[in-house]
């Protein structure tokens, strides 16, 4: 298997790469913040709860995003590997991954950070807003709330993953493809 996480704050681009990486490498997209989305289309409890933390900018409990993950790679036995994005951003999350893919004999191979400045992550979300849809993304103290909790909770898991060397930081700021293009050296160094 190859295991690869997509990290970086909100606005770094962890969605845009996903869907181009996905198609070149054959992996298993897992976005945590796709699936808790579609628990609110689908009005589920779980959905529920999420969208109060969420539309504040809130990380929701780690029980619930673990146990979706668990749930989603129990449900792909045959996965030539996984691109997690969005999870973990925690080290709980990140502890609890570790040791859902040990069970199955895997690791996580590297941890991609985007590197993006904020002033560009707060104009990318205002912009998305005007057409997302996703109401986190209109009102600019939802966005700043967003960044705290990477700030405070997310931006250690990159030094997590750092300590057994998986952690590489990659230029977030350019084109959509010059991005991708270092994103998949990055990979195939590695697979
Ligand atoms: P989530 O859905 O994960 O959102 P996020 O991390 O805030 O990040 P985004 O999806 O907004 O940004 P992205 O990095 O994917 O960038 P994108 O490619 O879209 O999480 C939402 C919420 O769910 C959280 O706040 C939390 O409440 C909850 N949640 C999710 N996971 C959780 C977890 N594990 N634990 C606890 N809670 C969790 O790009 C952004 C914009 O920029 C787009 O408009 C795009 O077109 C544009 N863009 C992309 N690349 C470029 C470029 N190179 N140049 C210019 N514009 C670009
Ligand atoms: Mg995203």
């Amino acid at each position: 298997m190859f295991n690869l996480i997509l990290f970086g704050p909100p606005g770094s681009g962890k969605g845009t790469q996903s869907e181009k990486l996905i198609a070149k490498y054959g992996l298993k997209h897992l976005s945590t913040g796709d699936l808790l989305r579609s628990e609110i289309a689908n009005q589920t409890a779980l959905g529920l709860e999420a969208k109060t933390l969420m539309d504040k900018g809130q990380l929701v409990p780690d029980a619930v995003v673990i146990g979706m993950i668990d749930a989603a790679i129990t449900n792909h036995p045959k996965a030539r590997g996984f691109l997690f994005d969005g999870f973990p951003r925690t080290k709980a999350q990140s502890e609890a991954l570790d040791e859902l893919l040990n069970k199955k004999g895997a690791s996580i191979n590297v941890l991609l950070a985007l590197n993006v400045t904020e002033d560009e992550l707060i104009k990318r979300l205002l912009n998305r807003g005007l057409t997302s849809g996703r109401s986190d993304d209109t009102k600019e103290d939802v966005i700043r709330a967003r960044l705290g909790e990477y700030h405070n909770k997310t931006a250690s898991v990159a030094d997590y993953y750092n300590k057994s060397g998986k952690t590489v930081l990659v230029k977030g700021e350019g084109s959509v493809d010059e991005i991708f293009d270092s994103l998949s050296a990055e990979i195939d160094r590695r697979m």
